[in-house]
């Protein structure tokens, strides 16, 4: 089958399939409130869903699924999505963003069920810091979480870190001292402006570039990409272990580079993070007999991405949050 591309020859072999809305942290930059809905009981995708859609993508050349939400693992079939996910033919790499408030109690089970790599967000290493942040006093929990999941093996972990000025900008040093010895690849992301915040962006909004050289000076070292690198930029140091990822949307020539498809958790495709309102695929998850239907509509949205998002020109599309296409 035709794997897909879009109008640039851009490939997409990876795809971030967002499994629910619902979070239960507050991150300032995400859900400062929480998460609310109106829809009294949502339905996010089922099984056999998640199912149909893995598959059809598995079958234009997908073989990463990066599991995302809100907070994926706040579903009760989590493992069961995992062990789904990780046996459709095709897909040889499962991916999850978590907030890692459930790794120390279920990372185990979540390999076993065939998870191979895992994303914990964690914004600053001071807990009150990370309280202040997240809205939650669990740091040491997703600490103790993420030595969990090192002791169980998964071989590398990767941290995200939203940079954010006047907060978690002076703790290069304690992110650093961390990585000397764990193999961990720290993820500094730039703050991205969504629909819901303009005022907390403005105020805490930094450039990654400035620590991305401020590194280089101090003997980090570009890694060379592999050709199914995203769009992170990544730095090693012979002293230390872990590697350090930027991820800088706001750089000429990051979208080059974009390899991922999104689908929400009802099961609607989006080309962008920062694009349109989504294509609807759910009508198309009913039947098995659906699939070249779901193959053909996926393609010709394809057809349709654009070169490039417009974060540029302050326009951050429909996205209100990243809780609700999974970041
Ligand atoms: N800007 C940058 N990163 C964000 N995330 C969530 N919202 C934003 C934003 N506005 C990050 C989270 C998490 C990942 C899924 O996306 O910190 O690590
Ligand atoms: Fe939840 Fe992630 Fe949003 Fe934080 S950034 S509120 S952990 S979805």
């Amino acid at each position: 089958m035709a794997q897909f591309e879009d109008s640039f020859q851009r490939k997409f072999y990876y795809l971030r399939l967002s499994l629910t809305d619902v979070c239960n942290f507050k991150c300032t930059y995400c859900l400062p409130d929480g998460y609310k809905t109106e829809d009294k009981r949502p339905q996010f995708l089922s099984l056999p869903e998640i199912q149909r859609v893995v598959t059809a993508f598995a079958n234009c050349g997908t073989s990463k699924v990066r599991l995302t939400g809100g907070e994926p693992s706040l579903r009760r079939d989590f493992s069961d999505i995992i062990h789904l996910v990780s046996s459709t033919p095709g897909i040889d790499k499962v991916a999850m963003t978590t907030n890692g408030f459930r790794l120390e109690k279920s990372a185990f089970e979540w390999r076993q069920a065939g998870l191979t790599n895992i994303n914990v967000s964690v914004d600053s290493l001071d807990p009150r810091m990370f309280h202040q942040i997240t809205g939650e006093n669990k740091f040491r929990q997703v600490m103790r979480g993420i030595e969990q999941a090192l002791a169980v093996g998964f071989s590398q972990i990767k941290v995200n870190v939203v940079l954010l000025k006047g907060l978690n900008d002076r703790q290069l040093p304690a992110f650093l001292n961390w990585i000397r010895d764990l193999p961990i690849q720290l993820r500094f992301i730039e703050l991205m402006q969504t629909g819901e915040m303009d005022h907390f962006f403005h105020r805490h909004h930094v450039s990654g570039q400035s620590v991305y050289q401020q590194l280089q000076q101090d003997g980090w070292i570009p890694k060379v990409r592999a050709c199914h690198d995203g769009p992170a930029k990544v730095l090693t140091h012979p002293d230390y272990q872990g590697e350090i990822g930027f991820i800088m949307p706001y750089e000429k020539d990051f979208c080059t580079s974009c390899n991922r498809l999104r689908v929400s958790a009802k099961g609607k495709l989006h080309l962008c993070l920062f694009g349109e309102s989504g294509i609807e695929l759910r009508d198309l998850l009913q039947h098995d007999d659906q699939q070249s239907a779901l193959i053909e509509r996926i393609q010709y949205g394809l057809g349709e991405k654009a070169v490039s998002h417009f974060l540029h020109d302050g326009d951050s599309g429909m996205t209100p949050h990243l809780a609700s296409i999974g970041g």
